[in-house]
């Protein structure tokens, strides 16, 4: 059989518990710690896994041996710290979104993984997105030409979500651009260069430390431009990603939500005949080739995807589908956004670790 992998799992949440759910499909994982500084988190983890191991302190459930990878699903700002302890150790990493909460955290992170042997993978749900390998696809037969403009938006009224899980109350939105970004940096080879950004503030609540949406402009070294909306305090009666496309030789669209809350893909291109008008294309967020393996949890399969990606990756069958490097490239923007509208929406120059050599 498989070899087991003992995950352990850092912040018993909403999230872990959707991830953990997709765990069933797998014979190799096994779930043998939690760790979790809430004591009503633990108490609910003993209760939902009584053969897990629970530690308050996620570094002693790293130092107590007991497991070979670990499943980052604490609030973004330990994401860094998580991930560094773990991989120093050896230890393989799964980290959600966002790879880092500060900018001089990259660094930091980048030489941890460089010193490592263990695998470091990015929890970057949307990348396994169906319409996603779609766009990927239609570009790599040269259906949609060269990038030159490309937009994404994430639009989610949260409601009461940030009084449940409080990291998210004042978070300003755009450092949450892993799930629109990562797509984008699939169909646009570079990496954004520079960034302008302007953030609402608050209109909705009134809050002065709530951002109802924020917008950044960026453009790499060749010229693409790609344009960024993230709102989560809004009155947009269905959550959407929206992503866009404009090549040289045709457009792709993912719509937001239209009424009932459906959304579209949309195709044209220049270089087949009759298809220049804008075509519905039959694929969505799922991916139907999973519809029968079982608890293949949520977001249409992406999470089962991610999740064998990383076996694949811990038994030595293949790198990961979104490591390091891809994560930066797609979080970094946002802080470096956060960056520009601290300074009135100026002009910021984005630097990655790899820029030196
Ligand atoms: N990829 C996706 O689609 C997706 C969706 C939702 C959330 N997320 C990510 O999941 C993470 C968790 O979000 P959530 O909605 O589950 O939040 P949550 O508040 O429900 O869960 C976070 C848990 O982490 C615990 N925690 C806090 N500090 C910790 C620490 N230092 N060590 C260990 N545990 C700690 C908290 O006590 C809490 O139980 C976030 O980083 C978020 O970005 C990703």
């Amino acid at each position: 059989g498989l070899k087991e992998i003992r995950i352990g799992v850092i912040g018993y949440g909403i999230r872990s518990n959707v991830l953990i759910g997709a765990f069933g499909a797998f014979e190799q994982i096994a779930l043998a710690a939690v760790a979790d500084p809430s004591a009503k988190a633990r108490d609910k983890a003993a209760r939902d896994h009584p053969g897990a191991a629970l530690f308050e302190d996620f570094r002693q459930m790293l130092d107590s041996g007991g497991v070979d990878a670990v499943l980052i699903e604490s609030p973004p700002n330990t994401h860094a710290e998580c991930a560094i302890e773990a991989l120093s150790r050896g230890v393989h990493v799964l980290c959600d979104v966002p790879a880092v909460h500060e900018i001089d955290e990259a660094q930091r992170l980048w030489d941890a993984g460089t010193r490592s042997k263990a695998i470091y993978s990015f929890g970057a749900t949307t990348n396994f997105w169906g319409y996603v390998d779609t766009c990927v696809a239609l570009k790599d037969k040269g259906l949609l030409g060269k990038p030159f403009y490309c937009e994404a938006e994430y639009v989610a009224d949260l409601g009461d979500l940030p009084t449940v899980t409080p990291w998210r109350k004042h978070y300003e939105p755009i450092r949450y651009c892993t799930h629109s970004l990562g797509p984008i940096l699939k169909w646009v080879d570079e990496d954004l260069r520079e960034v302008s950004c302007f953030d609402t503030g608050s209109h909705v609540h009134g809050d002065p430390d709530d951002h109802d949406a924020m917008v950044a402009i960026y453009r790499t070294q060749s010229r693409v431009v790609v344009k960024l909306l993230i709102s989560f305090c809004n009155s947009h009666p269905a959550p959407f990603h929206r992503y866009v496309y404009h090549g040289t030789k045709g457009y792709f669209e993912k719509t937001h939500s239209l009424a009932g809350g459906e959304t579209q893909v949309l195709f044209s291109t220049k270089e087949i005949y009759g298809m220049d008008g804008l075509t519905r294309l039959p694929v969505t967020e799922s991916r139907p080739e999973l519809s029968d393996v079982p608890g293949v949890g949520e977001h249409g399969g992406a999470d089962y995807a991610m999740l064998k990606d990383f076996t694949d990756a811990i038994a030595g069958i293949k790198a990961p589908a979104v490591g390091m490097r891809e994560a930066l490239r797609m979080t970094l923007p946002g802080l470096y956004a956060l960056k520009s509208a601290q300074m009135g929406g100026s002009v910021v120059r984005i630097a990655y670790p790899w820029d030196n050599g």
